[in-house]
Parts: structure tokens; C-alpha cells; sequence
């Protein structure tokens, strides 16, 4: 059922001998900087299976949390304007740079196209260049659309209509944005260019009209929201899929109930390998071929879920995670503040009923 990665004894062994629990060199180095396993994309670029998530991280949190993470072997971060940290993250990565632990060309960046950029070329770039600005950068490794939805433009992050509604802005399609997105790539201030959080009708809308496909799709995944139909649909199409919220984001403030992380079935996996829920959960997108971004603000974590080479989970494992699937259940980001826009994505959180 899954094509099971990274478990032949031998490609095991090379990655051992790579990412030992602890991993940072006495001069605090990393090791393993360039022998965690990367992901092929449709461009030919190649993007590290496991980054830093960025999301809920304050200013100083992203700070502290993105130079940690650099240290103990990251090369892959995960960003978007609307984090509001973006500066701080880029602070973080000068200072790696600085002290010598990468240079610029290690490192994958990841930006997001937020929604009130939805528009015209100019204001798809001004998007863009606000965040390579806040970023330090000149050039990102991926942009994705954060949605497939915008709102109307301005300053404000989440414009208000005078009803006090979110401004939706519903005359601009992403197949338009997406054509702005390609000139981005023309103009080589995007190395890569994808989307997040759409569904399989949009993507194919999208490849309609794209002379560059989309790299990526980024979208929730773990064991309660498994997308195991949009994970195949966009392999068909050599798109790869990035896992956010892979431990099922449990510090969100919109979770009502436990997720994945203190799931029994996946405690007890972790146990029979002496790893943390944490660590399943992470090596559980790795071996189903996904990027996986998880987020942590502590330096024991942050190692901790870097650290996920030195087992394998075993077939009748992986498809007991997979069994914990609850459907519309089991999606935690579900943004329905904007669905009534035409192209929210989640239109099955809006009909009666489980999945
Ligand atoms: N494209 C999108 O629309 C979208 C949406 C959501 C998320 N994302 C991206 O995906 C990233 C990850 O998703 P997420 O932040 O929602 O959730 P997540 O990575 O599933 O979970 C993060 C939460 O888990 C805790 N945690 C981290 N490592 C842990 C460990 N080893 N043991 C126990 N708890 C642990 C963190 O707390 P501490 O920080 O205190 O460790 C934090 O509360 C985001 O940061 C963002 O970059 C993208």
C-alpha cells in the first residue's frame, strides 16, 4: 500500500552513520547538513525531506528556534508573511551564514504568497519582495500560494468588509496569480514555484493553464487526515506533497480535541521502538514519500524530531496509522472564515454529516 522509503538495510545504515542521536560536532557544526534525504521535484531542484516549521513562532521564539535548528542539521525552512516573523528568520539564517555553519546555497527556503496579494503582477512581486526583504534574501528555493483564495488587498492582513466579514476578493482566479508566479521564476527571484492547501479540482485547473507545474502542494497530513487520495493524485502528476501540521498541531488553539500525538495506537508504536509520538509521526510522512515541516520552539524537540533515520516502520505499522483516519474530522486548519469564497477549498467541512 505505501511505497516504503529509506528501509533498505543498506540506505539505513548510510543514514545512521549520518544523524546519530546527537549530532552537532564539538565545534557545534552539524554533521549532517548535507546527508539527510532530499525530495526530487519536478524542476530537477531538490528540496530536504524535513524542515523547520515557523508557524505560531513569536519574533524572538523564531529567533532562537531557526538558528537552533540550522545548528543541529536543518537546511530546509518553512516561512510566510503572514507567521509575521519572517524578519527574525532571516536574522536567524544571517547569523548560521555568518558563523559558518552553512552558506546561503545549503539552505531551502520556503516562502508563502499571502492572500491580500492576490492581483495583478505587480502585487503578486510586492508579495514576494516584501518577504525576500524581511527575509534578507534575493531569491527563494520555493513560493507557494498560501490558498487558493484572496482577500482584498491592502495592509491589513485579514481585511474586514464594513459588515465586519473578511474581504474576500473574489475577481482574481489562481490560475491569474498563478501566471505571475511563473514570471517570478522568469526573473529568478523563485527558484521553485508551488501551492498549498489545494484540492485535487484546483490542481488540475492549475495545470490547465501552467507552462511550469507546481512543484509542491502543501497541505495538513497525519495519521487523523491522512489525504491519501490528493497524495496519490499528486504523485500521479509529479507534484509532491509537504506535510504541515504532521503532529497535528497540538498547541493550536482551534483543536477541541487530542490529536494524533496522544493517540494510544501511536504511543504504543512508539514505545515498541523506544522513539517519542513525535518521532513516529515525522518518520511516518518520511517513509510515505512525503517533506514533512514540524514546528517546535525547543531545542530538545527541534533535535528530537530531526533525529528520525536510525529506525523504520514497518508495513503492518504503517498501516495502523493509516487507520486512525477520522476524514473531515480529523482537519485541524480549516480556515472557514473564508468559505464563502468560491475556490475554499474544504467544501466537504461545509455539508452535514462524516465523511
Ligand atoms: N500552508 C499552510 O497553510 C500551513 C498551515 C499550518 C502549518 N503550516 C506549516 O507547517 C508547520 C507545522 O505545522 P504546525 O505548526 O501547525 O504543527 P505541528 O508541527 O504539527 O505541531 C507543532 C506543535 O507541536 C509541538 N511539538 C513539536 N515537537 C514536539 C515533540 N517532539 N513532542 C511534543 N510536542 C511537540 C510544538 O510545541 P513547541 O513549539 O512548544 O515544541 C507545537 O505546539 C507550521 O509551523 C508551518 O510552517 C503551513
Amino acid at each position: 500500500m505505501f511505497r516504503i522509503l529509506d528501509c533498505q538495510p543498506r540506505r539505513l545504515v548510510r543514514l545512521k552513520t549520518f544523524l546519530k542521536p546527537s549530532f552537532a560536532s564539538q565545534n557545534g557544526r552539524s554533521q549532517s547538513s548535507e546527508s539527510q534525504p532530499m525530495m526530487r521535484m519536478n524542476s530537477g531542484c531538490d528540496m530536504p525531506m524535513i524542515g523547520i516549521g515557523t508557524w505560531k513562532m513569536t519574533p524572538c521564539q523564531a529567533l532562537d528556534a531557526v538558528r537552533c535548528a540550522i545548528g543541529f542539521g536543518y537546511r530546509h525552512i518553512d516561512c510566510a508573511h503572514v507567521y509575521q516573523n519572517e524578519r527574525e528568520v532571516g536574522q536567524a539564517m544571517q547569523d548560521k551564514i555568518a558563523d559558518g555553519t552553512v552558506c546561503r546555497e545549503q539552505l531551502f527556503v520556503t516562502g508563502k504568497l499571502w492572500n491580500t496579494y492576490h492581483g495583478c503582477y505587480e502585487v503578486v512581486k510586492q508579495g514576494l519582495e516584501k518577504s525576500l526583504c524581511d527575509l534578507k534574501l534575493s531569491y527563494l528555493d520555493l513560493f507557494l500560494i498560501h490558498w487558493p483564495f484572496g482577500f482584498e488587498n491592502g495592509c491589513e492582513l485579514f481585511p474586514k468588509s464594513p459588515d465586519g466579514e473578511l474581504a474576500l476578493k473574489k475577481d482574481i482566479h489562481f490560475t491569474n496569480v498563478w501566471k505571475s508566479m511563473e514570471l517570478l521564476v522568469h526573473e529568478r527571484l523563485v527558484r521553485n514555484i508551488g501551492v498549498s492547501n489545494f484540492n485535487s479540482t484546483q490542481i488540475d485547473q492549475l495545470l490547465q493553464v501552467a507552462t511550469i507545474p507546481p512543484a509542491v502542494n502543501q497541505v495538513e497530513c497525519h495519521p487523523y487526515l491522512n489525504q491519501v487520495c490528493l497524495s496519490t493524485f499528486c504523485r500521479e502528476r509529479g507534484i509532491q506533497l509537504v506535510a504541515y501540521s504532521p503532529l497535528g498541531s497540538p498547541g493550536y488553539e482551534n483543536r477541541t480535541s487530542p490529536g494524533p500525538i496522544d493517540d494510544p495506537v501511536v504511543k504504543c508504536i512508539a514505545n515498541n521502538h523506544k522513539k517519542t509520538p513525535a518521532q513516529i509521526l515525522i518518520r511516518y510522512q518520511i517513509q510515505r514519500g512525503h517533506a514533512v515541516i514540524p514546528k517546535s520552539v525547543n531545542a530538545e524537540r527541534i533535535c528530537q524530531n530531526f533525529n528520525v533515520f536510525d529506525f523504520c516502520l514497518m508495513e503492518h505499522e504503517m498501516n495502523q496509522l493509516l487507520g486512525l483516519e477520522k476524514g473531515k474530522q480529523g482537519r485541524v486548519v480549516q480556515y472557514t472564515d473564508a468559505c464563502a469564497h468560491p475556490e475554499y477549498p474544504f467544501k466537504e467541512l461545509l455539508s452535514e454529516g462524516a465523511e
